[in-house]
């Protein structure tokens, strides 16, 4: 049989350990070969194919990014975009796809199964928020660049006596800023899942100066205020119809400053939590991952993707577009109400 492998959405660490372990296992245990498709959906649209073989993955295991390239294309915003990617697939004879991605390459996955393309899917993404699997490989990784962050942002808000907010990614969903902020001993966690009200925040700042310790707000890039819309500073599209985000931290200290009449700051951490090697956990994730998606295709069992239910790798359906994320539950967010302020 010979499989093709694609990456596609935004970058994860451990993406690599994924593809290492689908080919080592696909070759050695079940005969496969292998070709990568280059930048996710756009290299299926595109006919560029590469050759994936066991010397081609060796030395990833703890290599960021993705050999393969990634890319937000949406097959279907393309003209003929099914046909093309069914043109690519039978001039390169690939029978079947590992399609590794977040809930927009995945949600592309389960409507080109339907189609009759034969795919078993893996879940990534730093932002932990695909339905289905406990967590995501990516995201260990994120919480512990942030982590480190925060520490260190303590220390500097301390010596100035101000407030710093500390914006993650986090577009839906408030994983990353709730790990990472109670991790991190945050005054002030603010989620997509929960509206905010920014006097409260104000309120928190206030009590914490009046400890005499600097606040440190933790803010998903997806946080918004109660009164109002999602802050954004640009405002064009990708081809899921997302917004590129992040401007919430620039407004919050702004408000701070202005509410408080204390000074604030902001750090914008960005794509370094997406950047750079896999934590031990995110490796050991995805190379289970990439075995057992091997082994589902192997068995046949398309339309279905890798899981991580407790400490045990399972399969389910590939979630269709528009599923929706898997959101903080707000028992879990309000566990932590004691540490704020
Ligand atoms: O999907 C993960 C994510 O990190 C989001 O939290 C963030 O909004 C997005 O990627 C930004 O990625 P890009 O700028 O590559 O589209």
């Amino acid at each position: 049989m010979r499989v093709g492998v694609l990456t596609g959405g935004g970058d994860c660490p451990g993406l690599n350990a994924v593809i290492r372990s689908v080919v080592r296992k696909g070759v050695q245990e079940y005969g496969f070969d292998f070709v990568g498709l280059r930048d996710g959906w756009l290299g299926a649209l595109r006919n560029e194919v590469l050759p994936l073989g066991v010397s081609g993955v060796r030395g990833i295991l703890p290599r960021g990014g993705t050999i393969l390239g990634s890319s937000r294309t949406n097959p279907f915003k393309h003209e003929d975009g099914v046909r093309r990617i069914q043109d690519t697939l039978a001039a390169h004879r690939i029978d079947a796809l590992v399609v590794i991605g977040g809930e927009d390459t995945l949600g592309v996955a389960a409507e080109l199964n339907r189609q009759g393309i034969r795919i078993v899917g893996v879940p990534k993404t730093i932002d932990n928020d695909v339905p289905g699997t406990d967590y995501t490989f990516g995201f260990d990784t994120a919480v512990g660049v942030a982590t480190e962050a925060i520490d260190r942002l303590h220390t500097t808000a301390e010596s100035h006596r101000r407030t710093l907010v500390v914006e993650v990614m986090g577009r839906h969903s408030g994983w990353i800023a709730l790990h990472a902020g109670v991790a991190g001993g945050a005054n002030v966690i603010l989620v997509p899942e929960r509206p905010f009200d920014i006097d409260q925040v104000c309120a928190w700042v206030k009590s914490r100066f009046e400890f005499n310790y600097a606040p440190i707000v933790v803010a998903a890039e997806g946080a918004v205020p109660q009164e109002g819309q999602m802050i954004l500073k640009d405002r064009s599209l990708d081809e899921y119809g997302h917004a590129r985000l992040s401007g919430v931290g620039e407004w919050l200290s702004q408000e701070i400053s202005r509410r408080t009449g204390t000074d604030a700051r902001t750090t914008v951490l960005g794509y370094i939590q997406r950047g750079g090697t896999p934590s031990a956990f995110d490796r050991w994730l995805a190379t289970r991952f990439g075995l057992h998606a091997v082994d589902a295709v192997s068995d046949g069992d398309f339309g279905t993707m890798t899981a991580l239910r407790g400490t045990d790798i399972v399969r389910v359906p590939l979630p269709d577009a528009g599923t929706g994320t898997k959101r903080v539950d707000p028992s879990l967010y309000d566990e932590f109400g004691v540490f704020f302020g």
